[in-house]
């Protein structure tokens, strides 16, 4: 086995350059560091929380990672990101197009606030049509057989009592992925969603406005897998990280659940 051989786990992503979008924070921090640990040989850190995205991009290491201020909800932004990541680093091989806002309250149908609905909509769903857009446009350009990964989420195959705007959303988010994965196939380019069940993260906190006790409770409450450990957000990063690796070559149009069983048995 040689030092980069695909078999080596530690270079499984050797010679890929990877953006993610969200990366300041959460899932989208570990799996850049993931990323970067599984060799990579560049990670462009993409988000609206500046400070806390130079820092993530710092201790990866700047000589192979990046950070860049890109809100998704602003195509000419995902655009910039795309063309000064290829003007370093020479193309874009990942695409984890991750970042997403929780909805500002529970609401059924009845009560909806369209106004609220655009907001979500346009993170989770219009950035992250942009962000697979313009990272495609890249790898087709480039002649690249890429990868490209959207969060989507366990409540993307269910429908909720509250939270109506957010499952939509994400709904579309596979609604994306298969649409995706089918006008890119026959280029190389692969297309993939994974679907976090709920994880302490700011964005989950926002979203359940519940104490860490509750969440913790909740949490324990939607899994069915029972092996005593706490899902974390590495476990979001390792699944990711397969989906950009050669290890997934013939893996499009999936979503890949890593829920500990919600989806199987939502509580
Ligand atoms: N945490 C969970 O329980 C959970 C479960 C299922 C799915 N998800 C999904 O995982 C993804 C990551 O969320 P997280 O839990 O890591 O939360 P997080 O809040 O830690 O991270 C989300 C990141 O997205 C960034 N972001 C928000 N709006 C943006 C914009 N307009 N442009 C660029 N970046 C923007 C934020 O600044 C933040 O850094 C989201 O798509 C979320 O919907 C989370």
């Amino acid at each position: 086995m040689t030092e980069h051989s695909p078999l080596t786990p530690k270079t499984k992503l050797h010679g890929k350059v990877a953006v993610v979008t969200g990366g300041a924070s959460g899932i989208g921090e570990a799996t850049a560091r993931k990323f970067a640990a599984d060799g990579a040989r560049a990670v462009v850190i993409a988000d609206i929380q500046d400070e806390k995205g130079q820092n993530v991009a710092a201790s990866i290491g700047l000589e192979r990672s990046t950070y860049v201020h890109c809100d998704v909800t602003d195509e000419a932004q995902v655009a910039a990101l795309i063309d000064s990541t290829v003007q370093k680093y020479g193309q874009v091989d990942v695409m984890f197009s991750n970042a997403g806002v929780p909805c500002e309250s529970d609401q059924t149908i009845l009560d909806l606030d369209l106004v609220a609905y655009d907001k979500v909509f346009a993170v989770n769903a219009r950035g992250m049509a942009a962000c697979v857009k313009h990272a495609a446009r890249a790898m087709v350009e480039g002649g690249v057989r890429g990868s490209v990964i959207c969060t989507a989420s366990n409540l993307a195959s269910i429908g909720t009592e509250k939270y109506t705007d957010y499952t939509m959303s994400k709904h579309a988010v596979l609604g994306l992925v298969r649409s995706a994965s089918l006008q890119l196939g026959a280029r190389g380019i692969r297309v993939n969603a994974v679907s976090p069940g709920p994880l302490r993260t700011p964005l989950l906190k926002a979203f359940i406005d519940r104490s860490e006790e509750e969440q913790d409770k909740m949490i324990e409450a939607s899994l069915s897998l029972k092996n005593g450990r706490t899902p974390s957000v590495e476990n979001v990063a390792d699944a990711v990280s397969f989906l950009a690796s050669d290890e997934s070559e013939f893996i499009t149009g999936h979503n890949l659940a890593v829920d500990g069983g919600y989806i199987h048995h939502p509580p």
